[in-house]
């Protein structure tokens, strides 16, 4: 039976259809609102707006589950590779072994970029933030590989390109970075050992590929490929649209991720935890800083906008660090502090009554870390991750051929109409 919702207003009754989605979500369909009452909604943050109807990942915040075309986290991370979990959310179903291969293939046949790129490199300051040079470095892509004749075409290249060509550059800058030689992709190397053999590789020490680190990048770029209408997706969406290419849209995306509060946590976290330990590690007043409301300090890696429980990813990261660490018979004295500082959050009654559990950034740097990746690189690993669910929430409105333009309203509340003062008087 189809539900309404019913709005009084100045006495009249409206009614608005209920949308209800695949696992029973509900949604009060507004569309029509403005049109019937002259009234807009206030969200702030719009945490109360599904800003769209998709069918590419479902999260359910109370039970913590996380499912890619309603394949859970959990058997994507264990079983598939990053590439067909790229796949599998950009065409919407898991490919056959050939439409795998073939996939494969344009992947490694794009993996080069143009040399020009370099000069690029070259004359940003050795210090530049590798997010900001990876956003600029997309958008300068769409210079070097012009639009295709075919729509078609054009969108299966630039997936590919994409998805192939942002791995390469994020190397390349940590490459520049270090004043070093830049590596070149290989092809006979998989997506994740590539990745690893450009980082690592130098003209004097070869890079041994291990199949346990492969095997953990894939799974920590697995957990990071999609998350349904978070900051940057959604600013993937707004810019496109406005049917702005797919470059634009993903260089956008990679400067919304570029913040603390969203993809800038994993380093956050590490920093905090550094910091803690340099002071002595004393758990407890970090908590009560959290805890302070005169004190703007947050727990990085605490708290989720969706999740009211734990997120789902943060119990595979720790896994995956876990077994990380054990394989390299290391210890990172960062792990201990986590482990610490999540058992005191957890029995605390601020994080309990807030429903702060931990985001899946709070392990992911300790993973990271054991990679050998460098903190400053952080946000940029979580960028390549998102790039399979960036491009299919892009494609997903692109396919739409009622995709309406981003164009919230607003409540006003600055001065009324006042008189232009010519500067002589005022
Ligand atoms: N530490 C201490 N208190 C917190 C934290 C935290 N990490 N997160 C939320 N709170 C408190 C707030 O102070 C607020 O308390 P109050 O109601 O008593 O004033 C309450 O919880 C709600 O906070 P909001 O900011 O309104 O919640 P929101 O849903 O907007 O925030 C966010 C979500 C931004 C992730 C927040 O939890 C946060 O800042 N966490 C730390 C940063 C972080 O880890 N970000 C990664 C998120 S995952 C991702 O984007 C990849």
């Amino acid at each position: 039976m189809d539900e309404y919702v019913k709005l009084i207003y100045k006495e009249k009754t409206y009614e608005f259809p209920v949308i209800i989605g695949s696992e029973g979500e509900k949604a009060i369909d507004i569309s029509q609102l403005l049109k019937e009452t002259g009234l807009t909604t206030v969200d702030p943050g719009f945490a109360n707006t599904s800003s769209c109807i998709s069918a590419i990942t479902y999260i359910d915040d109370e039970k913590g589950i996380l499912r890619y075309r309603g394949i859970p986290i959990e058997q994507l991370a264990e079983q598939s590779s990053f590439v067909e979990t790229a796949y599998l959310l950009i065409n919407g179903k898991l490919p056959t072994q050939n439409e795998l291969t073939s996939f494969s293939v344009m992947l490694n046949d794009q993996s080069l970029v143009h040399e020009d790129m370099q000069f690029f490199f070259q004359k940003f300051p050795r210090s530049s933030p590798p997010m900001g040079i990876l956003s600029s470095m997309v958008t300068a892509l769409r210079s070097f590989y012009p639009e295709l004749q075919t729509i078609e075409e054009e969108i299966n290249r630039t997936v590919t390109r994409l998805l192939s060509k942002v791995r390469t550059l994020a190397a390349m800058s940590y490459k520049f970075s270090r004043g070093h030689k830049v590596v070149y992709p290989r092809q006979d190397l998989s997506y994740c050992a590539n990745f690893l053999n450009m980082m690592f590789h130098s003209p004097v020490r070869s890079y041994k590929i291990d199949e346990d680190i492969v095997k953990s990048l894939n799974a920590f770029w697995v957990l990071h490929a999609d998350h349904e209408q978070n900051c940057s997706t959604s600013t993937v969406r707004m810019v496109g649209s406005g049917r702005a290419n797919l470059y634009a849209s993903i260089s956008a995306g990679i400067a919304a991720l570029w913040s603390p509060l969203h993809g800038g946590a994993n380093q956050a976290v590490i920093e905090m935890l550094s910091g803690l330990r340099e002071q002595g590690g004393k758990v407890s007043q970090l908590i009560e800083r959290a805890k302070d409301k005169n004190d703007p300090f947050r727990l990085m890696g605490f708290g989720h906008r969706v999740y009211k429980t734990y997120d789902p990813r943060a119990k595979i990261m720790k896994k995956i660090g876990d077994q990380i660490l054990k394989k390299l018979s290391a210890t990172d004295p960062l792990l201990d502090l986590a482990v610490e500082l999540e058992t005191v959050a957890l029995n605390d009654d601020y994080f309990i009554d807030h429903n702060l559990y931990p985001n899946f950034d709070f392990y992911s740097g300790i993973v990271l870390r054991a990679i050998g990746i460098p903190t400053n690189m952080f946000t940029v690993m979580f960028a390549i991750g998102r790039l399979p669910g960036w491009i299919a929430q892009w494609k997903e409105g692109f396919d739409n051929p009622k995709w309406k333009l981003s164009r919230p309203r607003q409540v006003y509340i600055g001065p009324s109409e006042t008189r232009y003062i010519p500067i002589a008087d005022r």
